[in-house]
């Protein structure tokens, strides 16, 4: 991989330990997949927040980095959703020493310049790039969502890489930065119209089948929003490893990525939609927990989930996962007031994925979210059920 001179010193600790380790991973990554040479970028998206996740081995790392004050994010960079709400952590019964540890991770990636917002919507609290940036993203759903939707370029990084990148302020050129790796692998024809949940198991679905490859979608639907597109790349993204989707007519991509030549064509009928949304679910029990924000709510999702609960009130308990920016957002517009009267938490930072959410004893959670049913079944015996909004909350 060619490394200009000034990159050489920074490779060889010219400029202190972190950025030296740091070089060192990126021009490990470059040369397992053929990087030729560096690229600059505009923004970088770090994931291994969760002190779930990366544990006391992680934690200590980081704050080993930390340690050298030369070594510090030079371009934009927000954090992944940590594994508890850093401010409400008490109220919704997380330990103190989980949560003691969360916020020394959090100090230490303070430290190291990224920006305290913990949260895998970036791009609705200023974390915003523009078409055609090269970036370092993480969290699979909005890297999905950047690439697809913005139409900026970034491969699906793991934290250290993420990391590194926007310490460095680059990355190694190769995958989802280059042309021809963003060429439509496979049409998927979508026979039915789409509404709520069906984006989610829209994406779901194909994702099984297409992996890693670049799904083209041919939708019926004209007005298709950016929650949708939201819910629609994070499952795409759990299910398979898809960090790059189109939608005819809708994401600015979609005109100069070939889908004529795609290798494959699929059909998605609206009995393959029912069926998984179906499969979803893993029980038919009620949920004693909605969770809600999956990829991190926007401030017009809190909005039309005020409308749904406004004056009423809320028998099973009600999480809505999003950014502290935009919870401020709410609290402004009054919704976050209307949420809590009707028994609601508006909750930061985290969500039911990366919180050790199994230590709550809930035994039953629902979600609008295809991620997270596809993820929450895998924490310690507890159920999902995947469904609409108005069918998950039980009133009073
Ligand atoms: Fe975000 Fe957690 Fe879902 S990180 S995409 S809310 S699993």
């Amino acid at each position: 991989m060619y490394l200009s001179p000034e990159e050489e010193k920074m490779s060889n600790g010219e400029y202190g330990e972190t950025i030296r380790k740091s070089m060192d991973i990126l021009i490990a990554l470059g040369d397992i997949y053929g990087a030729s040479k560096f690229v600059d970028i505009t923004s970088a998206q770090v994931s291994g927040v969760s002190y779930k996740t990366i544990g006391q081995a992680g934690l200590e790392y980081l704050e080993d980095l930390a340690l050298d004050e030369k070594g510090f994010a030079t371009i934009p960079a927000t954090l992944n959703p940590a594994g508890v709400d850093l401010d409400d952590w008490k109220e919704l019964g997380f330990s103190e020493f989980f949560s003691d540890k969360q916020n020394q991770i959090v100090d230490a990636y303070g430290k190291l310049g990224i920006s305290k917002t913990c949260t895998c919507t970036p791009y609705l609290i200023g974390n915003v790039p523009r078409f055609g940036d090269h970036i370092s993203w993480s969290e699979s759903s909005a890297v999905a969502y950047s690439n697809s939707v913005i139409g900026a370029r970034t491969n699906r990084e793991g934290g250290p890489g993420a990391l590194a990148a926007a310490i460095v302020g680059k990355t190694p050129l190769y995958g989802f930065h280059l042309d021809e790796n963003r060429k439509a692998t496979m049409v998927v024809n979508v026979e039915c119209e789409l509404n709520g949940i069906d984006f989610g198991a829209l994406g779901y679905s194909v994702g099984q089948i297409v992996s890693d490859g670049v799904p083209y979608f041919k939708c019926q639907e004209q007005n298709i929003t950016n929650g949708n597109l939201k819910a629609l790349g994070a499952a795409l993204a759990s299910s398979g490893a898809v960090a790059l989707y189109q939608v005819e007519g809708v994401t600015p991509e979609y005109k100069t990525v070939d889908s004529d030549n795609a290798e494959e064509t699929i059909t998605i009928s609206s009995d393959d939609i029912k069926e998984t949304k179906e499969k979803l679910s893993t029980t038919t029990e009620k949920p004693d927990l909605v969770c809600l924000g999956c990829p991190h709510a926007s401030l017009e999702e809190i909005k039309d989930l005020a409308n749904i609960v406004k004056g009423k009130k809320i028998a099973n308990e009600l999480w809505i996962c999003t950014s502290i920016n935009v919870k401020a957002a709410a609290s402004r517009m009054g919704y976050t007031d209307i949420i809590e009267k009707a028994g609601g938490h508006i909750v930061c930072d985290t969500c039911m994925v990366v919180a050790p959410i199994e230590d709550l004893g809930y035994k039953n959670i629902g979600v609008n979210s295809a991620k997270a049913a596809n993820y929450v079944p895998n924490m310690g015996g507890i159920d999902v059920i995947y469904d609409e909004v108005e069918n998950l909350i039980i009133f009073e």
